[in-house]
């Protein structure tokens, strides 16, 4: 196991639509605890490949109680509406309101390969939302309105600077 470097805005990486995973294998499992350990160090709830600089549709989460691995995941149910601070490993966990379904259904596949589908509502259907968004490509700040947004970017370089 390792913990892996995670990309930050505005590295392309995070910005392209994943490539599906095709191999179910040793190498894919061991991936996949490598993002739970790097999710866990930086104290996120979810982390997806792309966040490690990897162009794959595949993320992983611990979100109250919900902990699970989804590959080539989709959203294929949503309904209510929530509206909730959200932040985000790679735009250095700058958080800013975003509205979101209240519920959502999750189809993917585990580690070997399996289709499962889950519900989750509230937060933990915030993280599917959030994660799925990542493998195509999409940033939460993406959902933002234009000034808010470049009001978080200026933030999260603010801060890095910092560092
Ligand atoms: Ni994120």
């Amino acid at each position: 196991m390792a913990i892996r470097k995670i990309s930050e805005y505005p590295e392309e990486v995070l910005g392209k639509v994943g490539k599906p995973v095709e191999k179910f294998d040793e190498e894919l499992a061991a991936l996949c605890e490598d993002m739970f350990e790097t999710m866990y160090d930086a104290e996120g709830v979810g982390l997806a490949a792309p966040q490690i600089g990897l162009n794959l549709r595949l993320f992983v989460m611990d979100c109250e109680g919900i902990k699970l691995i989804a590959a080539n995941p989709e959203i294929i149910e949503t309904s209510g509406e929530q509206s909730g601070q959200e932040g985000c490993l790679s735009v250095g966990k700058v958080p800013a309101v975003v509205v979101r379904p209240m519920k959502a259904k999750l189809k993917a596949q585990n580690e070997k390969g399996e289709w499962f589908e889950r519900e989750a509502e509230g937060y933990a259907a915030r993280a599917f939302l959030h994660e799925t968004d990542h493998c195509d490509g999409t940033l939460f700040i993406d959902h933002l309105p234009k000034m808010r947004r470049e009001m978080l970017i200026k933030k999260f370089k603010k801060e890095k600077n910092w560092k």
